[in-house]
């Protein structure tokens, strides 16, 4: 039930120095609904976990109680002991929005240069409000939900002396225990102020003992799992290059050193960004732990004239006790029903062939219709027609030309793009009445030079001055922060979707901006972007888009607010896979993710894995596919494709909508696995992998997760056992190759 507490009652909140007097009072009977203010202290209740802050009366600053675990009713004050040194009482206490300039010597989230050049803000409470649901951002992806969903509280903050205000948004999700903030600057004086840093969110934890988990990664080996100690000073990482990036994920999780996948307490935060940001997380002094994200201060430098605004993009928090796989299976729900705006978002995504490993840029209207053909008779229900399809006076048949003219390419299609379509849509599927469907690739922030594009428009590409603009692959980045580029892409794709019954996109992006105009061209840029997404899904909401960054260098969940899936990376390596998806998993919900079993030796890695292995791998991410072609495949491994198909649309529901369990790590174990159960909890399936032989040693045990213990369970309908015994015994599987694989299905009786 959902109730808002707004008591008249004013419950001074004063630090104490002389014990645990119990001053932030919400009381016990409210301490459940999802908002509780009383008087200056405000709490943030989800089913597991309480947030919780107030005003401090004597100096209007905004302190933080507590982010983790459900308290209820009253909870003692901080005592924070004599102020001896240097670092001020701001500097010895936990805040909200720290600033800068006034004893406070941590990294602060606010930092905002004034007409006159200092860089002190002084923001003291003012008021707040209360609302249900959650209002949007203005020109930002956010988190939705109805007024069951979630509820809002807005702190208003001013400062006297500059005439900045600020308002802090936060929104509890109560179910699944996430907390998201945003936060806004106004300008309310007479001249221009620079905001020169604006944190999302910024936390500071009492603990001193606590490690970090991140993602870090390049091209090609995106999303590796890193865990460190968090030590004294600030430990930061971020992206600069324009986009979320390979290097980095917008996301970090802070964990207890005893915090496993499956127990142990988790705080998980996910930026909702997809330009440059920052993670900071900084141990001061005194102990204490701050975790800040944001935009990235380098890339900043916003000029705020005399009314005008800059609000930040979200950050969500989400934490649990159940370990890193239940801080992820937060985040997962989160964002599969509050985030993605798809219709695709759970819906059973077609299985599909993509040409690009297969054919790369070499084809013409006839043998990708082979190709589709060929898919078709596999069982595969969409073809994808990558690169090279487009450019007449400078033809896509390489990456030297032609990005920026998407017209088809007259040679290749004389008879027209709708044409080469219409064949494939009519081929069926094997064995159904299902049409092929029929998907193409554009990467619309981009263009040649070798472009009739370029020729017309040169100073539509970002660049700084006379500095020589720098080519990566071929090619320049557009300014999608100038309308009249805006207008252009969104033209450019709308025309071909109109031209052919098209119902994929694969967007992508393939490479950094390295000359920006200006630092704020980076943040413009995004909220450029996040137009265009918004008005093509919003026309095209028929479409099932797919976001890529030369894989995934922008795997974030800003592009997700708008694409319901993302390709993962371009290593198909099954083995490198397991690494890559499993890492992204940590913060995004296994239906996000392009997987695709491909041809062997492999491509980047020149490994060669069995056919059913490659098939298990892929069929974990939302989107299973093909990357190969058929033709040229060896018969035993072609005669294994439909049955891969199959099983892979078996799953499907159950990865995109069910709940991932980590069992085992490929970084800890030669024996990674998953469980997904599905969302009603009646059935599981266990993904299991062998990836180094042992010879003549005990068969391991795989232990389930996340069972109903006193429920039976079938595997693989040959036997039956407790949930329990399953949990707690586990199964064992003998493998007998090297890069063994096995899928089973748990059935509850
Ligand atoms: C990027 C993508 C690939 C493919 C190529 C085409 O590298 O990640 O999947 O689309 O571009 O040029």
């Amino acid at each position: 039930m959902f109730r808002l507490v707004n008591r008249a009652t004013v419950i001074a909140s004063v630090v104490s120095f002389l014990g645990h007097c119990p001053v932030t009072a919400a009381d016990q009977s409210s301490s459940t609904d999802p908002i509780v203010v009383d008087g200056k202290t405000f709490a943030l209740n989800g089913d597991h976990v309480s947030y919780r802050f107030h005003v401090d009366n004597s100096t209007g600053d905004l302190l933080s109680d507590h982010f983790g675990g459900s308290v209820t009713g009253p909870i003692p004050t901080e005592i924070t002991g004599a102020v001896n040194g240097w670092v001020g009482r701001p500097g010895r206490i936990r805040r909200e929005f720290p600033d800068q300039g006034r004893g406070d010597f941590r990294i602060p989230a606010i930092r905002i240069r004034q007409t006159e050049g200092y860089t002190v803000s002084d923001l003291q409470y003012r008021s707040h409000e209360t609302k249900r649901g959650k209002p949007t951002l203005p020109g930002l992806p956010s988190t939705f939900g109805d007024e069951d969903d979630v509820s809002t509280l807005v702190i208003h903050l001013y400062d006297d002396y500059s005439d900045v205000a600020a308002a802090l948004s936060y929104s509890i999700f109560p179910k699944q225990d996430a907390i998201v903030r945003s936060a806004s600057i106004k300008n309310k004086g007479k001249s221009n102020i620079t905001v020169e840093s604006l944190a999302s969110l910024s936390v500071d934890f009492p603990y001193e003992d606590l490690d970090m988990i991140s993602l870090r990664g390049d091209w090609a080996r995106e999303a590796h799992r890193e865990r460190r100690k968090v030590e004294y000073g600030i430990q930061s990482f971020g992206s600069l290059t324009g986009y979320a990036s390979h290097l980095h994920n917008p996301f970090v999780s802070i964990v207890n050193p005893e915090t496993t996948e499956s127990s142990g307490e988790a705080w998980g935060f996910s930026l909702i960004y997809s330009g440059s940001f920052s993670v900071e997380v900084e141990k001061g002094s005194q102990g204490f732990t701050r975790t800040m994200l944001g935009l990235n201060p380098s890339q900043l430098s916003w000029n705020l004239g005399p009314g005008e605004n800059l609000t930040s993009p979200e950050c969500v928090a989400v934490y649990s006790n159940n370990g890193i796989g239940g801080m992820s299976r937060s985040l997962h729900r989160l964002y599969r029903n509050h985030l993605i705006k798809s219709k695709f978002a759970t819906a059973d995504r077609p299985a599909l062939l993509n040409s690009w490993e297969g054919l790369g840029s070499t084809f013409n209207e006839s043998t990708i219709y082979e190709l589709a053909r060929e898919s078709a008779d596999l069982g595969i229900k969409m073809f994808v027609l990558d690169d090279g399809w487009f450019g007449d006076k400078y033809p896509r048949t390489s990456d030297t030309a032609g990005l920026g003219d998407w017209v088809p390419n007259p040679r290749r299609f004389p008879e027209g793009l709708a044409h080469a379509v219409n064949s494939i849509t009519d081929l069926k599927a094997a064995n159904t009445s299902t049409n092929l469907r029929f998907g193409i690739w554009f990467e619309p922030e981009m263009v040649n030079p070798n472009s009739s594009l370029y020729h017309e428009h040169p100073d539509w590409a970002l660049h700084a001055g006379s500095y020589p603009r720098t080519q990566t692959r071929n090619q320049l980045v557009l300014n999608v922060a100038l309308p009249e580029v805006q207008e252009f892409i969104i033209e450019a794709v709308s025309n071909i979707l109109n031209s052919a019954d098209i119902t994929y996109v694969k967007w992508d992006n393939n490479r950094g901006i390295h000359e920006m105009p200006s630092p704020s061209t980076d943040h413009q840029y995004m909220l450029g972007l996040y137009r265009v997404f918004d008005n093509l899904t919003t026309t095209f909401p028929d479409v099932l888009w797919e976001g890529c960054a030369s894989g995934g260098g922008r795997f974030d969940p800003g592009v997700l607010q708008y694409f319901p899936q993302i390709w993962a990376s371009d290593d198909t390596d099954a083995i490198e896979r397991i690494t890559i998806q499993l890492g992204t998993s940590l913060a995004y919900p296994p239906s996000a993710m392009g997987a695709h079993l491909s041809a062997v030796p492999n491509q980047q890695t020149g490994r060669t894995v069995p056919v059913d292995f490659r098939g298990h791998v892929a069929m974990m991410g939302g989107s299973f596919g093909l990357e190969l072609d058929p033709a040229n495949t060896p018969e035993a491994d072609r005669a294994a494709l439909p049955g891969l198909i199959k099983l892979a649309e078996k799953v499907n529901p159950i990865i995109l909508k069910g709940d991932m369990y980590r069992l085992s790590l490929p970084e800890d174990s030669d024996w990674p696995a998953v469980l997904f159960i599905s969302e009603d909890s009646s059935e599981a399936v266990l993904f299991y992998f062998q990836l180094n032989p042992r010879v003549d040693q005990a068969i391991p045990w795989v232990r389930m997760q996340g069972l109903d213990p006193t429920a039976m369970y079938s595997v693989d309908d040959n036997a039956t056992y407790s949930g329990a015994t399953l949990m707690n015994l586990g199964l064992q599987f003998p493998f007998d190759t090297e890069y063994g694989s096995k899928v089973v299905f748990l059935e509850k009786q």
